[in-house]
Parts: C-alpha cells; structure tokens; sequence
C-alpha cells in the first residue's frame, strides 16, 4: 500500500520503512478503512500508536471518518498565563518531559511535533499537561536511522520570531532535537513569539526565586550555536525545575 509523497495532509512519514512499519502496525484493521483513515486524518492512528498511558496525548474514545472522539483535556496553555509562578514551572517541565517522550519514548518510532502552540496544548484543573493536536508531525521509524546518517541532528537557531525546520533534516539523521528545541523556543523562552504569551510561560519570576541558572539554560536551548546537546540542557532544566518546585511542595 504506497504512500503518495510520504505525505497525509500535514502528516508526514519519513521514509518508506516508517511507512510500512507503520501500516503493519493496523494489521488487524480493514485495509480499506485503514487506508481511508490515513487519507482523511491519520491522527487518530497516531493517538492508538502513542497511547495516552504514556505519552502526553488525549485519551482516545473512537473515530469515524473526519470525527475522532477523544478525552477532553483541559484548556489552552495560554489560559494558565495568571497562575502562580510554581504552578507554571510544573507545567513548564512537563512539556520538556513530553517532548524527550515522543522523541525517545515509543519502542518503535520517533514523533516529532510540527505545529507546537499554546492553542494544541491543553492543561487540565490539576495541571496535567497533554498534546491536542498530532495531526501535523514528522514520524520516523527508530531502525531508518540505518537508512540515515546516524548521530543526532541539531536545529539551527533563528533568530526572535522567526522559527522553522527542515523535514529533510529531521528525517536525515537517527535522531533530532526537534520538539526540545519547539518546546524551550515557542513555549519557555522569554523571545517566545506570539500566540505564546508575553514573555513566555515562566514570566515575572517571583523575587524571592534565584532562577539565574534556570533562564540561562533555557535561552541556551534556544539560541546555542556551540551544537550543545539540547537533550543534555532539557535534563538540566528539568532537573532545576523538580528541585524549584519540590522546596514550595
Ligand atoms: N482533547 C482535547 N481536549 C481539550 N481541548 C481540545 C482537545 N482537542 C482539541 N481541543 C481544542 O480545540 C482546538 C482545535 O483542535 P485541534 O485538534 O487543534 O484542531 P485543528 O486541527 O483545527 O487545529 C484546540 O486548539 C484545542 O483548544
Ligand atoms: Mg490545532
């Protein structure tokens, strides 16, 4: 069963191993549905693959051609921009768990999130944070990386509002830093573009907070040109936002 261009509207597989290790994986599914699916929204297909038991996704109910029923799962992320500064580090480390999550995550593939706004993140009453939206995403195939150079692609910085990515580039290499580096530049940094809100989600730090390390290691993520490993920084701040919020628990 070909797939066009590698290409389900904003979907896209990397390669025509993910394709077919991706088919394989709907093998109890009706082909014809299966592949009607694929053609009209493959999202649902993505939520049984990254079940939501472990990854940060929707639970989902059932589909039927273009209507997917899901868990609802809280409100925007911009809809937090008030609360108390702890709360949103919690969420702020969350949403650098669930991006090392679809990128090292799954046994069998690599989901890198294309279309990463405050609008496809909800945040629910207790603060559990959950990807929305998966219909626009690379998918790669964890053993492609024989297929490509091995090692692991780092995303160029740009500059302010600007952001982009190379498909070819994340495809191209066994690994990328893609939803680390969409995460602490779309969401965390203070240069964070609209629609994120002013400043990013860790504005106005209380006082009393020594944060230094914290925003100096997010801003590193973002505009580093020393090729550091964005892993490495994501652990990092993770690691200083446990211990952050741990002291006021
Ligand atoms: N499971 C969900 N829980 C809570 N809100 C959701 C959920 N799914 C979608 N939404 C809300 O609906 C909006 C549109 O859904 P989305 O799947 O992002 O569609 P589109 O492809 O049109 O962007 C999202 O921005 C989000 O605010
Ligand atoms: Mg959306």
């Amino acid at each position: 069963m070909p797939i066009r261009d590698n290409t389900i509207e904003d979907f896209q597989v990397c390669n025509n191993l993910t394709a077919l290790h991706f088919l394989q994986e709907f093998n109890g599914k009706n082909r014809k549905n299966l592949w009607t699916i694929i053609n009209i929204n493959a999202e649902p297909l993505l939520l049984e693959l990254f079940n939501h038991k472990y990854f940060a996704v929707p639970r989902l109910i059932g589909y039927c051609g273009r209507a997917v029923i899901e868990q609802h799962s809280g409100n925007p992320l911009n809809s937090i921009e008030n609360f108390d500064w702890y709360k949103r580090a919690k969420v702020a480390k969350q949403l650098l768990k669930a991006a090392e999550q679809f990128t090292f995550g799954h046994a069998k593939f690599r989901l890198y999130l294309t279309d990463i706004s405050p609008d496809n993140i909800a945040i629910s009453d207790d603060l559990v944070v959950t990807f929305v939206d998966l219909g626009h995403g690379i998918l790669i195939d964890k053993s492609s990386a024989i297929l490509v150079i091995s090692g692991s692609h780092y995303t160029e910085p740009f500059n302010d509002d600007e952001y982009g990515f190379s498909r070819q580039e994340v495809c191209g290499s066994a690994i990328s830093d893609h939803n680390v580096y969409a995460v602490c530049k779309l969401l965390l940094s203070v240069t964070a573009p609209w629609p994120m809100m002013r400043n990013g989600l860790l504005h106005s730090p209380p006082p009393e907070l020594n944060a230094k390390d914290l925003f100096e290691h997010i801003e590193q993520c973002v505009y580093t040109t020393e090729k550091v490993s964005r892993f490495k920084l994501c652990a990092k701040i993770q690691q200083i936002l446990d211990d952050i919020v741990v002291q006021v628990l």
